[in-house]
């Protein structure tokens, strides 16, 4: 009972925070628009896919790094993931399978809300437990910098709207949210990377040969998923940005670790740990 006044009291906390647009790091981080930092989203629990991502940053030397949101949900390990993020990133979204293990999940299909009740499940045992809750409930739906926009879903609906490849063909929607976009919004959530232009055109990562110019037209760059991929692709997705330079990184992971642990688990799917394999 203790255990859950005490998530309940750090909710309602969360409550009021995450109802205010925060225009500053979360970590009170003084962030430079020219800094050389990587970018990720939707890991899901997947703690190889995270671990390999983390390296291969370092491995270029970048220090900065920015989470989009969904730590948690469908994968096996949300407690490790939770900590990495914490440890790792300077700014970090809340997403909306972040704030479905907070709340109660809305509009989840069954598997996922399985998931999702499991995640809060471990969530709310182990050691640095409120920690752990504190730190999700605390998390800002936007993050804005000069001429740039973090998301997790999209500028009009921060946690919830997906942006799709297929959505330049709905006109309105793509210009509605070019509207609320000062130049370029970073955003994940729907899990395939992947650039948006405002004469409605999506640019997948090959199609640019992985490398883009921002230069001075408005973008929507979907960042991809380091623990989740849904482009086809089973390796983890994220994106450095170098100045005005963008850099879709493809990383492969352990993917089979990670799917025998689901498989493993009853609460889990095995769906979750199939679409792993395929990138779907
Ligand atoms: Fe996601």
């Amino acid at each position: 009972m203790l255990a859950f006044l005490d998530r309940a009291s750090l909710c309602a906390q969360a409550g009021v925070v995450m109802d205010t647009v925060s225009f500053a790091s979360p970590h009170g981080i003084a962030v430079e628009n020219t800094a050389l930092r990587a970018i990720i989203s939707d890991i899901h629990g997947n703690l190889e896919a995270l671990e390999t991502v983390l390296a291969d940053i370092k491995s270029q030397g970048i220090n900065e790094i920015y989470c989009l949101g969904d730590i948690v949900g469908y994968g096996p390990n949300p407690r490790e993931c939770v900590d990495l993020v914490r440890k790792n990133c300077v700014v970090t979204l809340l997403g909306n399978h972040d704030q479905g293990a907070l709340f109660d999940p809305e509009g989840f299909n069954a598997g996922a809300e399985r998931a999702i009740f499991w995640t809060r499940q471990v969530l709310e045992g182990g050691a640095g437990a409120d920690a752990r809750w504190e730190f999700l409930g605390e998390l800002p739906r936007i993050h804005k910098e000069p001429q740039r926009l973090f998301v997790h879903g999209s500028a009009r609906n921060p946690l919830n709207e997906y942006v799709f490849p297929e959505d330049i063909y709905n006109q309105r929607k793509i210009e509605r949210i070019f509207s609320l976009v000062e130049k370029d919004c970073f955003q994940g959530h729907t899990h395939i990377p992947g650039i948006f232009t405002e004469d409605l055109n999506f640019l997948t990562p090959e199609e640019v040969n992985f490398e883009y110019r921002l230069g001075t037209q408005k973008h929507l760059v979907n960042v991809g998923s380091v623990g989740q991929p849904r482009n086809g692709v089973p390796d983890s997705s994220y994106v450095i940005l170098d100045g005005d330079k963008l850099t879709f990184r493809r990383v492969k992971y352990d993917v089979d670790k990670t799917a025998n642990k689901i498989y493993a688990i009853p609460e889990l799917d095995r769906f979750l740990g199939d679409r792993l394999k395929e990138g779907r």
